[in-house]
């Protein structure tokens, strides 16, 4: 079959990397791709949240299959044009996508379905917010609504930090996005991702994983997109892992099922687990990125049968093969991300270091220019690789990144550092 992958970063070439291995997979297409997705699809210049435009290169394409990376084209209801013009799709509907969209959303989904997460409180003015967070005291969590590309969220140690936050938000600094607030109880405990397909009835555990936010070694400076991640997450233990999916992941599918907007594509849950106990963060409704790119190396070409039974409604009968292993990724980002950096700058010595299943270089904003690989973005490569152990996988991605020469990138030297 013809496969097209909507989106353009590490996670969709881990995607793709996976997909173009399994023989179902007869022409790859990736809109619109980058550099490295270039040596495994044809990349096409297409905007992955038109739908329109989407289905008609389908048509042109005979695509038969599509994998939607991203949230963007999920909450702009490209799955629902795809599925409406026929053609199979993975990924949730913009019904569904308010579990990423919206974080009261998820709240109220986690109140109806009882669900263990952080007490809240929804506000649409200023006054009574502050008003609020005064009553409830510091620590405690602000959060803008709507997307806001990881950046809406502020964990405030003092009262002061809170009201500055409610002040930034409610004055526009997340544009729509923070035109309503939900204010959180502060959880304490160790955080870790779970993925999970559904298909809007059945669930199949992809596998967890634990990334790094902040910019800097030490988990100092600013919040990014993730630095690094690592799968599986130690924290999450088989009886944690059931507790997640019992107590949290399969009463949100069935709520949403019973609200008539059943969940189809991965659900990407963040807990914060103390005590044995874990309780939901927030859902995303895409892979995480770079969390992907762990779980892509550990799974391979499977995923392309995980993901069609998925969109097909056949997860019942889908298994996952596991091998016993562990995977790390580690960002290399252009100097100043996640504020300015510069764009265009050449990256040299990525040659011949992937290597078979064990070790792949995975890139986030790269475009190739008259032979030269070129950084693009923030997030420029995610060197990813594959042990028996997570330092045999720590000490491959390691050695590896030293061989890259880019002066004008920067990587954190301690991923994965709570598990070795
Ligand atoms: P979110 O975008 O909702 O995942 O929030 C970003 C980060 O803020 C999370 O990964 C947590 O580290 C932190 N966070 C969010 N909500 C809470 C909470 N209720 N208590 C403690 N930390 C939180
Ligand atoms: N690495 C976090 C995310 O993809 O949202």
């Amino acid at each position: 079959m013809n496969i097209l992958i909507l989106g353009g970063g590490g996670r969709e070439h881990a995607l793709a990397w996976a997909i173009a291995q399994n023989p179902k997979c007869d022409q790859l297409f990736c809109a619109p791709g980058n550099a490295g997705i270039a040596q495994v699809a044809d990349c096409v210049n297409i905007n992955p949240e038109d739908g329109d435009a989407v289905v008609d290169f389908c048509a042109d394409e005979s695509i038969s299959f599509v994998v939607i990376g991203p949230e963007a084209p999920l909450a702009a209801g490209v799955a629902d044009t795809l599925r409406a013009a026929g053609i199979l799709t993975f990924g949730p509907s913009a019904a569904a996508a308010q579990l990423e969209v919206s974080k009261n959303f998820t709240k109220e989904i986690c109140d109806a379905c009882g669900a263990d997460t952080a007490a809240y409180a929804h506000f649409t003015e200023l006054e009574a917010a502050k008003t609020y967070v005064r009553e409830q005291g510091a620590p405690i969590v602000i959060k803008a609504d709507g997307l806001a590309a990881g950046k809406g969220v502020v964990v405030a140690m003092d009262l002061e930090t809170a009201l500055t936050a409610l002040d930034d938000m409610f004055g526009g600094s997340f544009g729509e996005a923070g035109a309503e607030v939900v204010i959180e109880e502060f959880m304490e405990g160790e955080e870790a991702s779970f993925f999970v397909l559904s298909d809007g009835e059945n669930v199949l555990p992809m596998g967890t994983a634990q990334d790094h936010k902040r910019a800097f070694d030490g988990d100092q400076g600013p919040n990014t997109g993730g630095m690094g991640a690592y799968s599986p997450a130690p924290v999450m233990t088989a009886e944690i892992t059931e507790k997640a999916l019992n107590e949290t992941i399969i009463p949100t599918i069935k709520e949403m099922a019973k609200r008539g907007t059943p969940f189809q594509g991965v659900l990407y849950a963040g807990f914060m687990i103390k005590d044995g106990q874990p309780r939901l963060v927030e859902y995303n409704v895409r892979f995480g990125d770079p969390e992907c790119q762990a779980l892509m190396i550990r799974l391979g070409a499977q995923v392309l049968d995980a993901l069609l039974a998925c969109a097909e409604g056949n997860l019942a009968d889908a298994r996952i093969n596991w091998a016993d292993d562990h995977a790390l990724s580690v960002v290399y980002a252009a100097d100043g991300y996640p504020g300015a950096y510069e764009k265009g700058t050449e990256i040299a010595g990525l040659e011949g270091l992937d290597d078979g299943s064990k070790l792949h270089v995975f890139h986030a904003g790269t475009a190739a220019k008259d032979g030269k690989t070129l950084a693009t973005g923030g997030r420029v490569l995610a060197i990813t690789a594959r042990g028996d152990t997570l330092k045999q996988a720590h000490a491959k991605a390691y050695a590896t990144i030293e061989k890259i020469d880019w002066p004008e990138g920067f990587y954190r030297t301690d991923i994965g550092y709570r598990a070795l």
